[in-house]
């Protein structure tokens, strides 16, 4: 790392002891891109976001971030699937970059946290080294990733894992949403369809900050997480026949109901959670119920619903799938109705690397933060990148344990600047490596 006034390079201890960001301008930053999207919620009284996927709002704040990106005078490149890369020079500027990063796509019932404090973050590290002078030996990216919340098109971090090679560019494109909208006409609709291959070279390193979106760093009374990785996830969109009817005139007997088939399904999973079968790890959710007519007076033909599976561990998770097919069955057979399934979204247990771990706990403790390690439970762009280069998270603590994905999401300033002083940290240190 040099300074870009020609002044001698200062040692890296003396600048990794000396540069801190501004706290006070990344908790601004994230209060403006929280406003686009938000919405009052009636139930808490708070502000919630919502910029589903390729929506108009999701467009807005897209716009928002380039414009940050171009005040600082990044180079900008968009990809054939949305993704935008924000690019800093080193000083070895042919060198691979280390690159931050994340997501600003969010749930429609969001808070202002998710996803946009890797992104926000990422630039106020940039701004940061901009306002001292700065020039780090490696090039620097801030990319943030098109719909990693999966909420929209139903598979989640889409854009990484095109961008990582998991998942091909024409399947992505042709995913749509219930109405019908596919990937590809709505990136070309809000003009976020890029030209650049999607397939990214491989960057030194990433790293990216997150919220935690749990309770274990705040019940724990620790300042910060090092992700050891994040845990295996599948979905199953799962579509139930069973026999529309009248709700007064049909005898019980005669009933081919799809809604008691859901609920046998949901309380089965239950079951196999209590079992204990599939680990202490093992979670289940049914996230989407929609019943069709969905009138109070007709006994439900049909139904689709979603099935979310969590496990740290892939061989639990590989015998739990198994078992969910095996109880899809059992309820087709028990309640005569066709239980059909597809998988939307299916990642393996991803370990993230060893040395960035490392590095996160050093720079912490190296601010006097506390520091424990933990597997992530949501999913996250950084498991796509590992793929490609060593990578790895620090985890910001969430207030009212945790909660994510609802506008009571939070973590205080000082919680936001411990976790984006560390990202800063620990990507001087790799963006320093020869
Ligand atoms: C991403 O938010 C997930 O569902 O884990
Ligand atoms: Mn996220
Ligand atoms: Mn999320």
């Amino acid at each position: 790392m040099i300074r870009s006034n020609g002044v001698a390079p200062a040692s890296r201890d003396t600048l990794l002891g000396g540069l801190s960001i501004d706290g006070a301008r990344l908790w601004d930053a994230l209060a403006a891109l929280g406003e686009i999207g938000a919405f009052d919620d009636e139930r808490s009284g708070l502000r919630g976001v919502n910029r589903l996927a390729l929506t108009d709002a999701d467009a807005a704040g897209r716009r928002h971030v380039v414009a940050a990106m171009r005040a600082l005078d990044l180079e900008l490149t968009v990809d054939r699937i949305g993704n935008v890369y924000g690019r800093r020079r080193g000083t070895d500027d042919a060198l691979a970059p280390v690159m931050m990063g994340s997501h600003i796509d969010s749930v429609p019932t969001a808070g202002r946290f998710d996803g946009c404090l890797g992104v926000l973050g990422g630039l106020e590290v940039l701004r940061t080294l901009a306002d001292h002078g700065v020039v780090t030996r490696r090039p620097l990216v801030v990319a943030f990733f098109t719909d990693e919340e999966g909420a929209r098109f139903g598979t989640d971090m889409l854009g990484s894992a095109v961008a990582a090679g998991r998942l091909p560019l024409e399947a992505a494109y042709a995913l749509a949403d219930r109405a019908g909208l596919t990937v590809h006409g709505e990136l070309e609709r809000i003009g976020f369809l890029g030209t650049a291959p999607e397939r990214l070279s491989p960057p030194h390193a990433y790293v990216e900050c997150h919220i935690e979106q749990g309770p274990t760093l705040r019940q724990a009374g620790v300042d910060l997480g090092a992700v050891t990785g994040v845990q295996a996830i599948s979905w199953h969109e799962v579509t139930i026949v069973g026999k529309s009817a009248h709700a007064g005139t049909t005898p019980m007997e005669l009933r081919h109901d799809a809604g008691v088939a859901c609920a046998k399904i949901n309380l089965g999973l239950r079951t196999l959670i209590a079992s204990g079968r599939f680990g202490p790890g093992f979670r289940a959710t049914m996230g989407a119920i929609v019943p069709h007519p969905g009138l109070v007076n007709i006994v439900p033909g049909r139904l689709v619903c979603t099935v979310d599976l969590r496990n740290p561990d892939d061989a639990l998770m590989r015998a739990a799938e198994q078992a969910v097919l095996a109880l899809y069955e059992d309820v087709s057979r028990d309640e005569g109705v066709s239980v059909t399934w597809r998988q939307t979204a299916r990642t393996n247990h991803v370990p993230f690397a060893e040395a960035i771990q490392a590095r996160v706990t050093s720079a912490a403790a190296a601010r006097g933060l506390s520091v424990r390690s933990l597997v992530s439970g949501a999913g996250h762009d950084a498991q796509e990148l590992a793929h490609l280069c060593p990578a790895g998270m620090v985890f910001v603590p969430g207030e009212f344990d945790g909660i994510s994905h609802n506008p009571r999401e939070f973590s205080t300033p000082e919680q936001c600047t411990n976790g984006v002083n560390v990202l800063l940290d620990v990507v001087l240190d790799l963006a320093a490596e020869a």
